[in-house]
């Protein structure tokens, strides 16, 4: 082999060489720009920070999550200075932090452009080159209106195990007062008659009576916490027939204007017949009124409910100074359904409720 021809072979090894280089960096760059397209559309905020955390790139989403309006407000900036604001004082803790935790997702406040903070869902990973690491990917994901529904349910599930604990204490006191004693009287009866049936025959009558009106008391209990006659009647029916029995026995005219197009479901249905009750029961005991319209509509996804009296009326300002919890239970049982309630009282004006719901989605 002659000097030029083993030059030429190290030339043309060499021009391979770099031809498969160039081949190698193509098909890199290509790769890189495939990866970069697809973080471009990604709806997840995407930030990756060199060793240092300093940030290299990120994505749209993240310009928007963070309210940045260019690329080059952000890149090159420590990723800590742009938009961390609590748990964490620098990029490279977000990594340790995960690490430790064992779990690749870990929620944090954040700071966007303007200041404000919200809150995030960050994934990390490593990028790692032939050399080792590179740097850290980060992924955020916005749940701060999950965070704001997490909260309101809370607040909800609180409220409705409180007015269940109430419930729990009336229906106590109702067995304690009423079927208790109502025992206990037919008891002493019993015992008397026990004792000396000739001179007490009269007694085990008594005692019988009591037994009857314990069997009623008891039917009242249970029917105030199934209303059966809900579903034996209809909530129409029921509304009419409860009041004939507690505001026109009383000499309080009631017009009605219900209107029942589509089905209320049976939750809500249950909750309207208290919500009613405990209106009529408060006409009965505080408004002196002799007329009330009742209105009931269940039409285009709403239902509405309106009770007005031409009673006495009262001074709104003085409801939180009352100590009565009828007002409150309706405003909670409203709420659980997400309603809203309207109360307009004047003295010497009569009082109207207005409750608002909107329909179960079908
Ligand atoms: N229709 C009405 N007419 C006049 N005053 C009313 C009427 N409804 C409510 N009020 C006034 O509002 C107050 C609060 O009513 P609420 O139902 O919360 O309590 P209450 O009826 O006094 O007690 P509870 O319902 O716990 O038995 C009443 O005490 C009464 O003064
Ligand atoms: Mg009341």
């Amino acid at each position: 082999m002659d000097y030029s021809s083993s030059n030429r072979d190290q030339l043309i090894s060499r021009i391979k060489g770099l031809e498969e280089e160039l081949d190698r960096k193509w098909y890199e760059e290509q790769h890189l720009s495939f990866i970069y397209d697809a973080l471009d559309s990604t709806l997840n905020g995407v930030a990756i920070t060199d060793l240092d955390g300093i940030i290299r790139y990120v994505n749209p989403s993240f310009l928007r999550m963070f309210e940045y309006t260019s690329k080059d407000d952000v890149t090159g900036k420590y990723a800590a200075d742009i938009f961390v604001a609590s748990k964490i004082s620098n990029i490279a803790d977000i990594d340790r932090i995960l690490e430790r935790e064992g779990d690749k997702k870990l929620e944090f406040d954040v700071y966007s452009k303007d200041g404000s903070i919200f809150q995030v869902e960050i994934s990390s990973s490593s990028v790692k080159g032939r050399d080792g690491y590179l740097g850290i990917i980060l992924s955020f994901n916005d749940i701060t209106e999950r965070k704001n529904v997490e909260l309101e349910n809370r607040i909800l599930s609180t409220m409705i195990m409180k007015s269940q604990e109430m419930e729990r204490q009336r229906v106590a006191k109702d067995l304690h007062d009423g079927v208790g004693q109502t025992i206990s009287a037919a008891k002493l009866n019993f015992v008397a008659y026990q004792k000396d049936t000739v001179k007490h025959k009269e007694r085990f009558k008594a005692g019988l009576q009591f037994i009857d009106s314990a069997s009623r008391e008891l039917r009242e209990i249970y029917n105030d916490l199934y209303p059966s006659i809900l579903s034996d009647m209809g909530l129409e029916s029921t509304i009419r027939w409860y009041a004939k029995n507690s505001l026109e026995m009383n000499r309080v005219k009631v017009i009605f204007d219900i209107n029942i197009e589509e089905k209320i479901q049976h939750s809500l249905e249950v909750d309207i017949y208290r919500i009613t009750k405990e209106l009529f029961s408060n006409i009965a005991k505080h408004s002196g009124a002799d007329a009330v319209d009742f209105m009931l509509h269940s039409s285009s996804g709403m239902i509405n409910l309106r009770v007005s009296d031409n009673g006495s009326g009262f001074e709104m300002t003085r409801l939180n100074d009352r100590r009565g919890f009828g007002i409150s239970n309706i405003k909670q049982r409203v709420n659980s359904h997400g309603g809203v309630l309207t109360l307009q009282a004047l003295p010497g004006e009569g009082t109207s409720v207005e409750i608002a719901i909107k329909g179960e989605e079908k």
